[in-house]
């Protein structure tokens, strides 16, 4: 990389393999973005050409209107022809660790092989599974419940599903049974794919027991079961099927559902500011044709690389760059059970190194664990097949950059700092790598085509480096999402209502730089981001709230060294409790409502919480009692006093 002030480029040879070289792309597409990419549509497989490629009645757009297609087709047969026995991803187990947590071959009979699948291995798992679900009743437009582990069924189950046009909705498999149902009741899933166990950390965990607490009270008729840790699981002979008696007698063909193009792909769940998730809805045309163009370019995907992306397929990060991207570009990718510091604090090392990984793909937070385990363990790596780095999920600061860029990248790979979110489906702003710049803790420049920009709360347009609130602007992108599920008003008044039903708010504050690099700040809304995570505060609120001695609560995130924000809880109870054994309860509370990522570092049980004189809790000063931020002026609170004797349970 060069250097030039502070910002990076590619170097002369990098730019020469880059498969995006030239700047002039940012000013073609700029001039008319919607045929930018209608000529980028093309180069994908329709079964109908559309008629219109971009219309618009705000809130509402559409792309490739009129068009039919199947995404499989070009995840798959498109592949066929070029790469037929072409490696399309490689699943690495979690290794079998020794008693002394180094990794050791396995005695116990544990699988513990790599697997690897082909286009056309995976082009025939797909089709007999697909052939399966029909056979058990399902139909274009049902939804269909994922709940897997990182296992190459939970790629199958989702290119299955959008083989026969039904829906998938994934659930991340470390949310709890009561998370499960919300998602399995909110879209009326029948059919729900799950495992019976999978590893973290040496431990199995029982999926398939949450699985049946969480179909409980939904309508779901049958749990499809992969046999993955081969752990003892309760059964309901009349209700569950094993995968593999399922799809055994299957053909390996099955006709690909003809999809119109605003037909929805699939609904992948968000934290909402209550307690209920937002259920975002994402379609099939534009969806595909941001994810091959933003994975192709952004990570340049070339035909010899193999690209790992370390995300679950839980979100919405492995659903486009785990799943649906790499495939469409038809690259070879990674995929990884376990934990990448388990058994051994290197073993993402070893991973890359046992692969030859070109691109690796990450979240500042795994970033920061790395970079805590010290630079000794890594001077056995030359990471010589690296070739692009990548961050996503939340803002990468200058230190965490400079140790990635230095001692992962060894300053030879840019870092393609990727800003998105579960909404816009693919990145939208990112420098590309053979174009650059890259300058520390900025996520870079909007993608070829796309217009954002930086208002004030009046809607004016802000200068360089003021901050304001990130917007996005007409045509937007084409996968953007098209809905919150069931729900238009929530659709309506959280993207759609701050500056009117044209522009999509995207809840960020950000400022430019005089290069037009942008930098993200951080969210507006009550979004707190636990290791990447996403999560708010009142569902964290709504969560505790269910335990019958919690009069009222506040959750607020607090700076973490590792995970960047971590969440903390200021209770108050009317019974008389014992402060450690209710914040024993509230965090216990919290792991069966949501899931283990989102327990509270602390809970503090409290007298009060401090109101505005309307009731208001004020969550901001209960936040700078934890960050060297001055606490404000306190007299336009109802209970000052509060803040007060909270400081003094802080300290204890
Ligand atoms: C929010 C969306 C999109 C994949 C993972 C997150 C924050 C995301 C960056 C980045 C700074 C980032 C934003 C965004 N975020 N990427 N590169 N730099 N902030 O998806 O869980 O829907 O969260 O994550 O605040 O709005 P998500």
């Amino acid at each position: 990389m060069i250097k030039k002030g502070n910002l990076y480029f590619p170097t002369k040879e990098f730019k020469k393999r880059a498969l995006i070289k030239s700047a002039a792309i940012y000013k073609t597409a700029a001039k008319n973005p919607i045929k930018f990419w209608e000529k980028l549509a093309k180069e994908l497989l329709w079964q109908k050409k559309w008629k219109k490629v971009f219309s618009h009645r705000p809130p509402y757009f559409k792309w490739f209107v009129g068009g039919k297609l199947n995404i499989t087709e070009n995840c798959l047969e498109r592949n066929l022809e070029k790469r037929k026995n072409k490696v399309a991803f490689i699943w690495e187990p979690e290794p079998i660790a020794a008693p002394n947590g180094r990794a050791s071959p396995s005695k116990t009979g544990r699988e513990e092989r790599e697997r690897y699948f082909t286009y056309y291995d995976l082009y025939r798992e797909v089709n007999k599974l697909a052939n399966a679900l029909k056979k058990l009743g399902v139909k274009k437009g049902d939804r269909v419940g994922i709940y897997l582990p990182m296992i190459p069924e939970a790629i199958i189950s989702m290119l299955a599903c959008a083989r026969i046009g039904a829906i998938h909705t994934v659930v991340f498999s470390a949310f709890s049974p009561q998370a499960l149902r919300i998602r399995l009741q909110d879209t009326t899933a029948k059919i729900l794919i799950t495992a019976d166990g999978y590893y973290r950390k040496g431990k199995i965990i029982n999926l398939k027991q949450n699985a049946d607490k969480g179909v409980k009270s939904t309508k779901v008729k049958k749990v499809i079961v992969v046999k993955r840790a081969k752990n003892e699981i309760p059964w309901q002979r009349k209700r569950d099927l094993w995968w593999s008696d399922l799809i055994k007698n299957e053909k390996e063909f099955c006709k690909p559902a003809a999809m119109d193009s605003e037909d929805t792909l699939f609904i992948l769940y968000t934290s909402g500011s209550t307690g209920k998730p937002k259920g975002i809805v994402h379609t099939t045309g534009g969806y595909m044709v941001q994810a091959n163009f933003t994975g192709k370019w952004i990570f340049d995907l070339k035909e010899d690389d193999i690209f790992w992306s370390m995300a679950d397929v839980g979100w919405i990060t492995g659903h486009t760059y785990s799943c649906y991207g790499p495939l469409l570009t038809g690259t070879t990718f990674l995929i990884f059970e376990g934990a990448p510091d388990w058994p051994t604090p290197d073993r993402w090392c070893k991973i890359i190194e046992k692969y030859g990984v070109t691109t690796f793909y990450t979240a500042p937070t795994a970033i920061r664990m790395f970079e805590k385990y010290g630079i000794k363990l890594l001077k056995r790596y030359t990471f010589n097949t690296l070739q692009i780095l990548g961050s996503v999920g939340e803002p990468i600061d200058t230190a965490a950059w400079q140790w990635y860029f230095k001692e992962v990248g060894r300053e030879k790979c840019p870092i393609v700092d990727t800003w998105w979110q579960t909404e816009t489906g693919g990145i939208l702003i990112t420098s590309l790598p053979g174009i650059g710049p890259f300058k520390p803790a900025f996520t870079g420049l909007p993608f070829p085509g796309l217009r954002v920009n930086i208002l004030d709360e009046k809607g004016k347009s802000l200068p360089v480096h003021k901050e304001g609130n990130l917007v996005i602007l007409p045509p937007f992108a084409p996968g953007l999402l098209r809905g919150v599920y069931k729900n238009p008003k929530k659709y309506l008044e959280t993207y759609w209502s701050q500056y009117g039903k044209r522009i999509y708010f995207t809840s960020d504050t950000a400022y430019r730089d005089k290069n037009g690099l942008i930098r993200i700040v951080g969210r507006v809304d009550d979004v707190i981001k636990v290791a990447g995570h996403r999560l708010t505060t009142g569902e964290l609120e709504s969560a505790i709230a269910k335990h019958p001695d919690i009069t009222e609560s506040a959750v607020v995130g607090i700076p973490d060294e590792i995970k960047g924000e971590v969440p903390v809880a200021f209770v108050v109870s009317h019974k008389k409790r014992k402060a450690e054994t209710i914040a024993k309860e509230v965090r216990e509370q919290v792991r069966k409502e949501i899931g283990p990522i989102a327990l509270p570092k602390k809970v503090y049980l409290v007298e009060d919480i401090p109101k505005t004189r309307s009731g208001k809790i004020m969550r901001r000063i209960l936040k700078r009692l934890f960050t060297k931020e001055k606490l404000g002026d306190l007299s336009t609170l109802a209970n000052p006093e509060s803040v007060k004797k909270i400081k003094e349970v802080i300290v204890k």
